[in-house]
């Protein structure tokens, strides 16, 4: 059997655990990683020069290092087109590209266009109105005619940070002025306003084959905020569990069928290619999903505690996915047991934080894996931190919380100076 050379972009928790899900298969040939970190360094090639959105560079190491599958773990690249790059390219045509085209990338590079896709097929999402300077009285009105608490996006990508969601109309409206005025840059002059949703929240992935089939991924749950109970700033993520409980059999057939099968149905009608991870961030009103946001590519930390949870191999599907494709709806087999993800983070994060602190005692974890997100392996060859979001701790066990007590357990060993980590991952579960 022929292996395969991989090319995956991207350096934070999602693509370490994407790298050693990877690892695992007989049908890996040599798996490189840009710009990578030092734990995707243990599982293959890092090349840390490397830019994810610099395409003629990104091509040219695709020439020279005989890559057979390119697999874009973040988004930036797809928004910006990397997919349409190597497809167009006679020299780059041959590989497979994990990740949408241009075009289907702005599920998730545009708000106002996701919205639009969904009312266009019907796909249930919360009332909108998409605002520019142009319309900015109408937007006012809107906002007028909604309960509180009030959401305001920027339509384009704004690194997670670009959704506010205010309790009172007078501040409500001054934030919009001040989106369209340039708050996100160019990401916000647009600003799509949302009717608040009140339930809970779980992350739902498939990987789609572009001929009209997909694959269901284990469904996970993330933590964004900074302190516990929910509060306090939106972060990467502090912490994610698989499987969510109250995505039963029940939610999941509706999500099937009012969400993810006209979500690919409708990228066909509308003439998208999409061969890739679509990640539906979705609501839960009362037993009824609603989808909050698409995105283009997998989750972090979603990806680490799913990952551990898929018991098939992940070339093996990605290999169909660009391929043949599925020849039906799947569901990816998945181990039984609870993952959970627990992240360390640096003191101080998401606000400002120290870099380049020693992490000491992970050879002393036992029984969790340790995803690497900032981190990086400093001159002296020592390990520190290099990032907000440190390491990504995650187990399974025969419950949710045996698997916390075992990440729990590992986080008390690893040691950085001003290290800190949410207490209460799953406890809304
Ligand atoms: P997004 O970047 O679109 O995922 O938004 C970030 C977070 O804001 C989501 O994970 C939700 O917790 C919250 N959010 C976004 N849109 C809504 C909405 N329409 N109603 C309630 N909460 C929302
Ligand atoms: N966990 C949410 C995200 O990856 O955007």
């Amino acid at each position: 059997m022929s292996t395969l050379n991989v090319l995956l972009l991207g350096s934070g928790g999602r693509e370490c655990a994407l790298a050693w899900k990877m690892k695992q298969s007989n049908l890996l040939g040599n798996l490189y990683i840009a710009p990578g970190n030092a734990g995707t360094a243990a599982l293959g090639t890092n090349i840390p020069a490397l830019s994810p959105t610099d395409f003629d560079a990104v091509g040219k190491a695709a020439m020279e290092l005989n890559i057979d599958m390119l697999v874009v773990g973040n988004e930036d690249p797809l928004v910006a087109g990397i997919t349409d790059y190597f497809k167009g390219n006679e020299a780059l045509s041959h590989i497979r590209v994990v990740g949408p085209s241009q075009q289907g990338a702005q599920l998730e590079g545009s708000k106002d266009f996701a919205k639009e896709f969904m009312n266009r097929h019907g796909i249930p999402t919360a009332r909108h109105l998409s605002v520019t300077a142009d319309n900015l009285d109408e937007g006012i009105e809107f906002l007028k005619q909604q309960k509180a608490p009030y959401v305001l996006k920027a339509d384009g990508l704004a690194a997670g940070k670009g959704v506010l969601i205010i309790d009172n109309l007078d501040e409500a409206v001054a934030e919009l002025r001040e989106m369209l005025g340039g708050k996100f840059g160019k990401s916000s002059a647009m600003v799509v306003i949302e009717q608040f949703l009140k339930g809970i929240e779980c992350s739902v992935f498939v990987l789609t084959d572009d001929k009209g089939h997909n694959a269901l991924l284990p469904v996970a749950k993330d933590y964004k905020r900074v302190g516990e109970g929910d509060t306090g700033p939106n972060t990467g993520g502090m912490g994610s569990i698989s499987p969510v409980s109250f995505a039963d059999e029940v939610f999941m057939a509706k999500v099937r069928e009012r969400i993810i099968e006209p979500t690919i149905s409708g990228l066909k009608q509308d003439g998208i290619s999409y061969c890739g991870f679509v990640f539906f961030g979705l609501i839960s009103v009362e037993g009824e999903p609603y989808v909050i946001e698409y995105n283009v590519r997998m989750g972090d930390p979603e990806t680490q505690s799913v990952m551990a949870r898929v018991d098939e191999d992940l070339i093996a599907l990605m290999l169909k996915a660009t391929g043949e494709g599925f020849g039906d709806n799947i569901k990816v087999k998945e181990d039984a047991r609870f993952a959970a993800t627990v992240i360390m983070t640096s003191g101080g994060y998401p606000g400002s934080y120290a870099k380049g602190k020693e992490i000491t005692g992970l050879d002393a974890v036992d029984g969790s894996i340790v995803f690497h997100a900032g981190t990086k392996n400093d001159a002296e060859g020592r390990l520190v931190t290099s990032g907000g979001c440190v390491l990504a701790v995650t187990s399974l066990g025969e419950s949710k919380d045996a698997a916390l007590a075992v990440s729990y357990g590992n986080v008390a060993r690893i040691k950085f100076d001003g290290s800190y980590c949410r207490r209460d991952i799953g406890f809304d579960l």
